[in-house]
Order: C-alpha cells, then sequence, then structure tokens
C-alpha cells in the first residue's frame, strides 16, 4: 500500500485570518500526536496561500499547501488568473486540476483539464486530477466510460517526469457535499478501475484518492474496503479535529490497526 495522501479543499471558505487560525490549530494537533505515515496537504483560497505558507513554514507543520486551480497559461493578459509559477514562488507544491466544480460553473472542459494539468506538472508541481461521474451517468451504469474518458482525456501522452506528479482523485458529484457518500464497493470497483485505465497510460504507481462527503466517521471503512490510498476533503477540512481525525483514521488503516 502508497503512503497515504489526506488533501483538504477549503473551497471559498475561510479569509486569511481564518486560514491563518485553521493552519495553526492543525499544527499544535500534530505537534501533540504526528501522524507517521500520512502525507497532509491544505488547499485554501488563492489570496490565503501567502499567510498560510507563512505559519506553516514558520511553524514548522508537516503540511504541503496546495491551490484549487491554476492558468493552463504561463504569463500574460488573463485577467483573474494565477499562474503556476506564481504559486511556486509562494512554496505552494499542489494544485487540484479539473475539479468539478469548476468543470461545471467555470466551462472547465477536459481540454482545458489537459492543458492546466501539463502546466503545473511541467513545472514541477504535483497535480491532483479529480474525476467523477454526475448522478444520471451512475444511474445509467456508465460510470466506467465516463471516468476512462476523463483519464484518457488528462493523462494521454504525459512524459516521464511528469507521471510521478500525478494523483487521481476520485469524486462522484453526487457525493460532493450532499452528505451521500458513495459505498465503499462503489468505491473499490472504481478505485481498481481507475488504477487499470492509470496503468494503461503507464501510471501503474499512481494515487488514488477518493473524494465526496468523506467524514470522521465513515474514513476508516472508505480506506479499508474501498481500497483508496488517501481523501481529498471538502467540508470536513474547515475544522482541525475532524481533518485531523479522518487523517489518524487513514495512518491507522496504513499501520494495519484497523
Ligand atoms: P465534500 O467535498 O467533502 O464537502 O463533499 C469534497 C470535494 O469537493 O473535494
Amino acid at each position: 500500500m502508497t503512503r497515504p495522501l489526506v488533501v483538504g479543499n477549503w473551497k471559498m471558505n475561510l479569509d486569511y485570518v481564518e486560514a491563518v487560525h485553521l493552519t495553526q490549530q492543525i499544527g499544535v494537533i500534530l505537534k501533540n500526536k504526528p501522524l507517521e505515515h500520512v502525507e497532509l496537504v491544505v488547499v485554501p483560497p488563492f489570496v490565503d496561500l501567502r499567510s498560510v505558507t507563512s505559519v506553516v513554514e514558520s511553524e514548522r507543520i508537516a503540511v504541503g499547501v496546495g491551490a484549487q486551480h491554476a492558468s493552463r497559461h504561463e504569463a500574460g493578459a488573463h485577467t483573474g488568473e494565477v499562474s503556476v509559477s506564481m504559486l511556486q514562488r509562494l512554496n505552494v507544491a499542489w494544485v487540484l486540476v479539473g475539479h468539478s466544480e469548476r468543470r461545471a460553473m467555470y466551462a472547465m472542459t477536459d481540454v482545458v483539464v489537459a492543458q492546466t494539468l501539463r502546466t503545473v506538472l511541467g513545472q514541477g508541481l504535483n497535480g491532483v486530477l479529480c474525476v467523477g461521474e454526475e448522478l444520471s451517468i451512475r444511474e445509467a451504469g456508465r460510470q466506467d466510460d465516463f471516468v476512462t474518458a476523463q483519464l484518457h482525456d488528462a493523462l494521454e501522452g504525459l512524459d516521464e517526469t511528469s507521471r510521478p506528479l500525478v494523483t487521481i482523485a476520485y469524486e462522484p458529484i453526487w457525493a460532493i457535499g450532499s452528505g451521500l457518500t458513495a459505498t465503499t464497493e462503489q468505491v473499490r470497483e472504481m478505485t481498481e478501475h481507475i488504477r487499470t485505465v492509470a496503468s494503461s497510460l503507464s501510471l501503474g504507481q499512481v494515487r488514488v484518492l477518493y473524494g465526496g462527503s468523506v467524514n470522521a466517521e465513515n474514513a476508516a471503512s472508505l480506506m479499508t474496503e474501498g481500497r483508496v490510498d488517501g481523501f481529498l476533503v471538502g467540508g470536513a477540512s474547515l475544522k482541525a479535529e475532524s481533518f485531523l481525525t479522518i487523517s489518524q483514521a487513514a495512518n491507522d488503516c496504513y499501520d494495519g490497526k484497523r
């Protein structure tokens, strides 16, 4: 089993003062109870990044910092966008690419997702590629084909240096923020499917996360029965206690304690 990764996506929540506060709370809990095996990443809004990376560095908190999106362009006339090199200057090491909210609400097509992922990886940052079907596709039983197409569009032809920087997050849209978690069986079937498709694209070692209403109660069973390598957590990442309880569950599962 690969070392688990737990990523907290704060979405459009927490201003920079609140973000600093949450980061410090995470730091205090981690100092009392370090997580031996889990890699943690927090993903604040753009305007919080500088403050969060400063706290992480000055207080030596064992978390990475990520951005929720980045421009596929390198620089120039792109009002409202943020470039990967700007993120890199802030010691941001991770970028979410193609979150379903960006795909659905900000017209992020598969082509744009693929270009963004290449820009992120090309500059040496880790990219968390988000994939997942909406409810009507699941009800029609077409989820495997749908996710296969998303993976092919984003990952085909990646070069050798880029491949180790990829993580895939399976986030069924119907489970995001809805309280409707996918069953462990649905998660296991899909993560196996994703691993098969990923290896056919020369990404045999890729980490596959699950996201969608993950909480302190369901994390351990999703990990062991769903056989994921970690989580992409939204709502439950906004409180230090629930975020770290989820992370602790991932840690214990890796350790064989659960
Ligand atoms: P949720 O969000 O945990 O609030 O369902 C997950 C996500 O969108 O990444």
